[in-house]
């Protein structure tokens, strides 16, 4: 395998096993880490509860040949993301080539008869080709004749029920496998995967959350992922909202000596630190706050594990950079830390929160609670002393990237990107003072004011006055899209972007005023942008204006006009808007769509492309739902054929969607 600095040997699913003695191998095909959070939390589960010898492995780093070799005493778990629109991710592109060929091949059988499997998918009902990946991925070995052991499991993270759907699925496959394979229960307890010890290092040789020493030291080299991340200048942050509570920043990112590319409508990927305030809650809570400094080093207890972070270390930099310490809790999470509880009492109440999935609900979920605010309120405050650093680490999910969709464009400014990113921030209960602190963005904001000094100022070589930019990175890599401008200029463009969804098209009206000004002739683009209020929330307000002040008036008459003038920098964008809270009845991006349904559908019949970004979960629906309803008006046809239309626009890519 060339891509692969791996031999033969070391790429064998079958040797791995017996080499390593271990009964089963959970692969991930993972993008951010989700899925490799998930396979850990499979293996640690059959290895606790029956005493199974479990690794898990990167599916890229494994060939698949001789999967027909694999002996049948031993059980392979997939555990697949599938990613945009509906594609493997990174890791297992290769897997799923190999897998997929139709001829494909192994090295004696070429059935899978002797293979016993399982499937979990994780994917976004939001997106059309949803769970593609785990849902093929099971077909195609079902029909190579491979044993299923158990259910086919799914996740949906477009709904938000990951967690219940895996938790859900588990508890049905654990049954079905412990009696397909004849397997033991044992009573559950922790075996750690990871040892924590007190190391001796110093000074340079310790890891504080420098993302990439090379970098810093001056040596750039691509290509930039999560495991490479570029630390990038921060060139400019302002603030977009006119609100006493609610913040989104635009911040520009300086990529010029990175040697790094994008395109206008690719993401940008940040990675984001927890806040000072968290990580001390959370090393409260484990009562190591007097230990937050010392230097630690990590070490395997299984050949087949990895240290999931740089080391030497500290518990500090740990918690700050690598845990997702303010993320959603699970229920499995506080069933498996009970044991370790300060008190019977505390004991207790985890086990009970973590079996019933309504309190569970109600006492710590819907209240917005992370770790250590749950462990505050499940032991009254008492610290859980008991809790081996090893379990935190081996349990706790990895902090992963948060993706922006890139609101400048590439050929108007090739060597500086930038996000729109709204603050979040949601005090569930206004009775109380807590409040869930996204992560990203407040570290985004705090960056922006300045106040990114109380973070550990050890990271970005913070250097210069607190409140400039100067001095600050923030480490990011790019990840392609297929949100793109069509590759015709001229062919018209209609964007719906409420909310932060209008970066993206910030993007495009940029390019395409760019590509006027160099006298390239484009075409007309209508976009709708929504927010709450004219005065509070409306992004851009004042660049819009510079585009859309010559356009003509009635659009559907400068269309029909068959001696019309070109469309200049000035003149080629309509701005539709909705203010939602500024009439007593709502109005949405998806209204002003009905309202302007004829020139809508003029322009779709001369070939416009449609796009749609910001809320999955409502808004791109109801646009889909709104457009399906204006094209069966204008057409006269019914509402099926009319649905029919717009599954054609998406297979030719003249409806795009980034949406999350
Ligand atoms: P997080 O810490 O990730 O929290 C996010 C949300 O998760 C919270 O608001 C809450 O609802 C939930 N949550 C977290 N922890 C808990 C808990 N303990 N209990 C219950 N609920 C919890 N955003 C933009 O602003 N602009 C963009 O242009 C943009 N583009 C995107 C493009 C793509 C392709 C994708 C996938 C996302 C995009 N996003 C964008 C969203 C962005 O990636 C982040 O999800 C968002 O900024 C929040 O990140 P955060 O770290 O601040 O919040
Ligand atoms: P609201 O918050 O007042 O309900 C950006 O978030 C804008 O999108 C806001 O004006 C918000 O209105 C609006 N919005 C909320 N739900 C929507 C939906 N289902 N479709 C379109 N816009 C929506």
């Amino acid at each position: 395998n060339e891509s692969s600095s791996l031999s033969a040997d070391a790429r064998n699913v079958v040797a791995a096993l017996e080499e390593n003695g271990k009964d089963v191998i959970i692969f991930y095909g993972s993008q951010t880490g989700t899925a490799e959070d998930y396979a850990t939390r499979i293996s640690k589960e059959a290895s606790q509860k029956y005493g199974l010898a479990t690794m898990t492995a990167d599916i890229e780093d494994y060939d698949f040949e001789n999967l027909d070799k694999v002996p049948s005493d031993k059980v392979i778990v997939f555990v697949m993301a599938t990613y945009g629109e509906g594609e493997p991710t990174d890791n297992a592109v290769q897997f799923w080539e190999f897998i997929n060929d139709e001829d494909v091949e192994f090295s004696e059988d070429s059935s899978l008869k002797n293979l016993k499997y399982v499937v979990f998918g994780l994917g976004n009902s939001t997106y059309e080709h949803y769970n593609l990946i785990g849902r093929s991925l099971d077909k195609k070995l079902q029909s190579l004749g491979a044993h299923r052991i158990g259910p086919y499991g799914e996740g949906d993270d477009g709904a938000g029920s990951m967690e219940e759907d895996y938790l859900a699925w588990k508890e049905e496959l654990f049954p079905t496998w412990q009696k397909e394979e004849g397997l033991e229960e044992h009573e559950a307890v922790y075996e750690p995967v990871l040892e924590i010890v007190d190391s001796e290092d110093s000074g340079d040789s310790v890891f504080l959350g420098e993302f990439n020493k090379a970098q810093l030291q001056g040596v750039v080299k691509g290509p930039f992922s999560v495991s490479n991340p570029y630390a990038a200048p921060v060139a400019a942050a302002r603030e977009m909202f006119n609100s006493p509570d609610r913040n989104c920043i635009h911040m520009e990112f300086d990529i010029s000596d990175s040697g790094l590319k994008y395109n206008t409508g690719d993401h940008l990927a940040l990675l984001a630190q927890n806040s000072d305030d968290e990580v001390t809650k959370f090393l409260k809570i484990f009562g190591l706050e007097d230990k937050r400094n010392s230097v630690i080093d990590v070490k395997t207890l299984d050949s087949t594990a990895k240290v999931p972070f740089p080391t030497p270390t500290t518990y500090d930099a740990v918690i700050r950079y690598h845990l997702e310490i303010n993320g959603h809790v699970s229920r499995q999470l506080l069933s498996s830390i009970a044991p370790f509880a300060p008190s019977e009492d505390a004991k207790k109440t985890a086990m009970r929160l973590g079996s019933s999935k309504e309190e569970f609900a109600s006492k710590i979920a819907q209240k917005y609670y992370n770790l250590a605010k749950a462990l505050d309120v499940i032991s009254e405050g008492v610290a859980w002393k008991n809790v081996p650093f090893s379990f935190i680490v081996e349990s706790v999910n990895h902090l992963i990237p948060r993706y922006y969709s890139i609101s400048s464009s590439s050929k108007e400014n090739p060597s500086t990107i930038s996000i729109t990113a709204v603050v979040e921030s949601i005090q569930a209960d206004k009775e109380s003072d807590y409040v869930l602190k996204g992560v990203a963005t407040n570290y985004i904001l705090d960056v922006k004011n300045g106040l990114d000094g109380k973070r550990k100022a050890c990271t970005y070589q913070i250097e210069g006055p607190r409140n400039s930019l100067e001095g600050k990175k923030i480490p990011m890599f790019v990840r392609h899209s297929n949100f793109k401008l069509p590759s015709n200029p001229q062919k018209p463009i209609i964007m719906i972007g409420p909310g932060t969804g209008v970066a993206p098209f910030r993007a495009f009206v940029h390019e395409r005023a760019t590509l006027a000004a160099k006298g390239t002739p484009i075409g007309p683009a209508l976009l709708f942008f929504g927010c709450r209020s004219s005065k509070e929330d409306f992004l851009y307000e004042e660049e819009w204006t510079q585009y859309s002040k010559d356009t003509p008036d009635d659009l559907i008459k400068y269309l029909e006009d068959e001696g019309r003038s070109p469309l200049t920098e000035s003149s080629f964008l309509k701005l539709e808007t909705a203010f939602s809270r500024e009439t007593s009845q709502k109005v949405y991006v998806q209204h002003r769509l009905k309202e302007h349904a004829k020139l809508v559908n003029k322009l779709l019949k001369s070939g416009a492309f449609f796009y749609v970004c910001g809320d999955a979960q409502r808004m791109a629906r109801d646009v889909q739902s709104t457009l399906i309803d204006i094209i069966s008006e204008q057409r006269s046809i019914s509402r099926s054929k009319a649905e029919d239309v717009v599954k054609n626009m998406r297979t030719q890519n003249l409806y795009q969607e980034d949406v999350w």
